[in-house]
């Protein structure tokens, strides 16, 4: 593969596992320096083992322990790349969980969770990396772009979601979270952009693909037929990182098999 991100630092929050991890892998295999966000101490062996692939397959990094719902752990995160690196020219914004119930049982511990690591989180997360663009200025030796920021959104930030209020809510929030700062940085040369993907296979959604009758029933929801990889979601962000989608800001792109064109209307409706 063409190293189209050489010479530039990628940090991708909680990139130990699920699309997180597939993003670190194919940003290293692009060429850029990957940090590998892992959220606690309990998970520092999967960062670890993420970043074992990504150098033995010939790429550089670190991995870097931060909750990103914790204001001074990303701000010192932030200032430890920085410090190591120099600065930053990537952030994915990925670092998200479910806390799924009944929207009449949701317990507010449960909603605050969720609203403070994918919201909250990614608040944190680009304020910092939007910081340190501006600190930096541009780089066009390595970019036309002066930063480049990926949020991790959903299908779910247009289709609703019933038993997941609080996972709905917080992808349609980081859509204008996305688009908003599209529009207040843009003169800047900032580009900021959404992924969405639909059901790719990795831990957060096991309940849907593990069993064959899972499988089967996730299936009359994708046109395509079949479950998505990180690996899918990890060539979208390397072009959205790179200069081949230089003129891409604002945009939420879907990633989902078709899951967004509504299959269940294909003969009724
Ligand atoms: C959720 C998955 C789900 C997928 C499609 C994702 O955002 O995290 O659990 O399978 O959307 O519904």
């Amino acid at each position: 593969m063409e190293l189209t991100l050489k010479g530039q630092t990628a940090l991708i929050t909680g990139a130990s596992s699920g699309i997180g991890a597939g993003v670190a892998k194919a940003l290293g295999a692009a060429g850029a320096t990957v940090v590998v966000n892992h959220s606690s101490a309990r998970s520092k062996d999967e960062a670890e083992a993420v970043l074992k692939e990504i150098t033995d397959a010939g790429g550089a990094g670190m991995t870097a322990q931060c909750d990103v719902s914790k204001e001074n752990e990303v701000i010192n995160m932030f200032a430890d790349v920085v410090a190591r690196y120099g600065t930053v020219d990537i952030l994915v914004n990925n670092a998200g969980l479910q806390r799924d119930a009944k929207f009449h049982e949701m317990t507010l511990d449960q909603w605050n969770t969720v609203i403070s690591v994918n919201m909250t989180g990614q608040f944190l997360c680009a304020r910092e990396a939007i910081r340190e663009f501006l600190r930096r200025g541009p780089r066009p030796e390595v970019s036309a772009a002066t930063g480049k920021i990926i949020c991790m959104s959903s299908v779910h930030e247009l289709i609703p979601w019933a038993g997941h209020v609080n996972y709905a809510t917080s992808k349609g929030g980081i859509k204008m979270l996305m688009q908003s700062l599209a529009q207040e940085y843009g003169d800047r040369r900032i580009r900021v952009n959404s992924i969405c993907p639909g059901a790719i296979q990795t831990p957060i959604n096991r309940a849907a693909w593990e069993t064959p009758q899972a499988l089967n029933s996730l299936m009359t929801l994708i046109p395509y037929n079949r479950i998505g990889q990180p690996q899918d979601i990890g060539n979208l962000a390397v072009f959205l990182a790179s200069d081949q989608s230089d003129y891409i800001t604002g945009a939420s792109i879907f990633i989902d098999g078709g899951m967004t064109v509504f299959e269940g209307f294909s003969d009724n409706g």
